[in-house]
C-alpha cells in the first residue's frame, strides 16, 4: 500500500462523500445496518465510518437508549459525517486508528466497518484489536471489495487511465480497495486473531449514477486515486477525469450509467 493509500483528505471528502457513496456505498451500508439492527446491539463501535453512510443507515434502524460510537482515521472524512447526522444523542464522533482503537476491554456488543479493512496495514492486528474490544457473544460486521473485474465501472476506469498513464499507470483501485478479497485469506487472518464462528458471503449489486461525467469525478476526483494521479502530473488531474468520463460514456451511453458492483460481507465471532 503507498503512503497516499490511507489518506482522505483536501478535496477528497466533499466529492467522495457527494459523488461516491450514493454510487456504490449506500446500498452496502443498507445491508450492514440489517445485519447489525438483527443482532439488537446495547453498545456498538464502527471503524472506518468515513462521512458517515453506514452510520446514519445504522443509526435508522436502532432504537433509542443505544451507544454508538463512530470512528474514522482521518478527520475531515468525520467532519462531513457529522455535518450530515441529523442531531442524535446515541451517537458519539471520534478520530480513531483501526490499528490501535482507544477503548476498553470487551466493551460492545457488535463492531462494524464497511469497506475499511483494505486499508489496514495488518489485518490480523487490525482483527486483534476487534475482538479485544468486542464482547464475549459479540459480533464483528464487515465488507471489503471483490476483484476490480466484478466492479465494472471502477474497473473501465482503472484500464482508461492506462492510456493517460502508460508507462507508470496508477493502480490505486486494483493494490487497496479491490486488493483484498481472497476469501481464504480473510478467514485465515481472522482465525489468527482469534475469531472462530466466521461466515463469508459474496454480494452482487447493481451501481447507477446520472452520467459518465458523475462516475469519473467520483472515482478520480473523490478517492486517493486523486493523489496518485497528481504525483504523476497535477496539471492533468481534469485530463485523466476526461478520460474516464469518455470510456464511460462509449460503453454505457450518454445518459444515466449502471454497472454490476460485488463485495464480500463478513460476520465473525470470537
Ligand atoms: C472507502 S472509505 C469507507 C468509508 C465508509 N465506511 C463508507 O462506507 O463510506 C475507507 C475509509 O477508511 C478510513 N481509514 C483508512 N485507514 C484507516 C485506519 N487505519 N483506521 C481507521 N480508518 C481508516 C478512511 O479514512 C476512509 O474513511
Amino acid at each position: 500500500m503507498s503512503d497516499t493509500d490511507k489518506v482522505f483528505a483536501g478535496s477528497i471528502p466533499k466529492i467522495y462523500d457527494e459523488y461516491l457513496v450514493p454510487m456504490i456505498f449506500s446500498v452496502y451500508a443498507e445491508d450492514i445496518a440489517r445485519r447489525v439492527a438483527a443482532r439488537s446491539p446495547a453498545v456498538l463501535l464502527e471503524i472506518a465510518a468515513g462521512t458517515g453512510a453506514v452510520t446514519r443507515a445504522v443509526a435508522a434502524a436502532l432504537p433509542r437508549g443505544i451507544r454508538y460510537v463512530a470512528t474514522d482515521l482521518n478527520e475531515p472524512m468525520l467532519a462531513i459525517a457529522v455535518q450530515r447526522q441529523a442531531d442524535d444523542d446515541r451517537i458519539t464522533w471520534r478520530q480513531a486508528d483501526g490499528m490501535a482503537l482507544p477503548f476498553g476491554g470487551a466493551e460492545f456488543d457488535v463492531v462494524c466497518c464497511q469497506f475499511g479493512a483494505m486499508f489496514f496495514p495488518d489485518r490480523v492486528k487490525a482483527y486483534g484489536e476487534v475482538k479485544s474490544v468486542l464482547k464475549r457473544d459479540g459480533t464483528f460486521v464487515f465488507n471489503v471489495w471483490d476483484r476490480i473485474e466484478d466492479n465494472v465501472l471502477t474497473h473501465e476506469a482503472t484500464i482508461a487511465l492506462e492510456k493517460l498513464f502508460p508507462d507508470d499507470p496508477p493502480r490505486f483501485m486494483v493494490r487497496t480497495p479491490h486488493g483484498y478479497c481472497d476469501k481464504t485469506v480473510i478467514r485465515t487472518d481472522l482465525e489468527r486473531a482469534g475469531f472462530r464462528d466466521i461466515s463469508i458471503e459474496t454480494r452482487s449489486e447493481i451501481s447507477r449514477a446520472p452520467s459518465a461525467e458523475h462516475v469519473a469525478l467520483a472515482l478520480c476526483q473523490g478517492t486517493p486515486l486523486r493523489s496518485e494521479i497528481e504525483a504523476r502530473d497535477a496539471s492533468k488531474l481534469q485530463a485523466a477525469t476526461d478520460i474516464v468520463a469518455e470510456t464511460i460514456r462509449t460503453r454505457h451511453g450518454a445518459g444515466a450509467v449502471e454497472g454490476k458492483i460485488q463485495a464480500v460481507v463478513i460476520e465473525a465471532r470470537p
